[in-house]
């Protein structure tokens, strides 16, 4: 779906040196939590989604509760290359660096790998890897600019060890880990910092409707707080990974 709605940003309003974070997947679960805990630091926040309301309203929520917050969102599907190069080229113009671009957006669609559809993959992998794989280097021109750049990607316990009727869900962020360890590798001699955090099962809507007791998930604050963490090292130390759990661990 190519959503043509314009963003509605605040020209004008940027101050000097102020940080700047790019977030996909902001309005709902681990995202939402994000934002919602780096407004409350005062940060000047790029949000994306697909849903416009979704965006709307959590602009109005953060702009209500932190006034001093910058917000901008950008309605746009990341798994289409015209949604992601529009939102890349409204970022570039309207910015001249970006300090950290956070990863989240991400689908999780059962199956077992010998019987699915194939297109699940498919699917999978262009918001899974090729999203955050895009962004990450159309983004570099920007992030190069920032004195404390740093990506984050959000991956999944999925991407370290197999998973049992998500084997897709596992490949595409196996590959993400990879993509991480590959970025920061290559992205170190400009100072720029890669992070992956691999939660296990977090409550968020995703998980609305499962017969399960909420306390054998993990809260999706505590994924932000980790972010939090990563962003307040230090320059000379990155928190390259991360693996968060609910303390009772997965249910299989
Ligand atoms: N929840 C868990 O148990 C869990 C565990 C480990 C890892 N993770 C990872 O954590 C990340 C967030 O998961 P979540 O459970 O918080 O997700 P969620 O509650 O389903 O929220 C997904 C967010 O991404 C947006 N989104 C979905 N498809 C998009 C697209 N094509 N383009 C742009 N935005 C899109 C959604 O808004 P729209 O629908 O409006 O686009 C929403 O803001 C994912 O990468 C997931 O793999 C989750």
């Amino acid at each position: 779906m190519l959503i043509t709605r314009v963003a509605f940003f605040r020209r004008g309003t940027q101050k000097m040196n102020e940080m700047k974070l790019i977030i996909t997947g902001a309005t709902k679960g681990i995202g939402k939590s994000i934002a919602l805990l780096l407004a409350a630091r005062g940060y000047h926040l790029l949000l994306c989604a697909r849903t416009g309301e979704d965006l709307n309203a959590l602009h109005t929520e953060i702009t209500v509760k932190h006034p001093d917050c910058t917000v901008e969102i950008y309605p746009a599907d990341l798994a289409q290359r015209s949604d992601r190069e529009r939102l890349i080229s409204q970022i570039s113009e309207a910015h001249t660096y970006v300090d950290v671009l956070i990863n989240n957006a991400g689908i999780y669609l059962p199956g077992n790998l010998l019987e699915e559809d194939a297109e699940l993959i498919e699917k999978s992998l262009r918001l899974n890897l090729l999203a955050p794989y895009y962004l990450s280097r159309s983004l570099f021109p920007l992030l190069k600019s920032s004195s404390r750049p740093q990506i984050i990607n959000i991956g999944s316990v999925g991407g370290l060890k197999p998973l049992k009727g998500g084997g897709t869900y596992s490949i595409t962020k196996y590959a993400m880990k990879g993509l991480s360890d590959n970025l920061r590798l290559e992205l170190k001699e400009f100072g720029i910092k890669v992070t992956t955090i691999h939660p296990g099962y977090t409550w968020s809507d995703s998980w609305k409707g499962a017969d399960l007791p909420r306390e054998r998930l993990m809260e999706p604050t505590d994924v932000a707080k980790v972010v939090c963490c990563a962003l307040d090292l230090g320059k000379s130390a990155v928190l390259e990974e991360v693996v968060l759990r609910p303390v009772m661990g997965e249910f299989d």
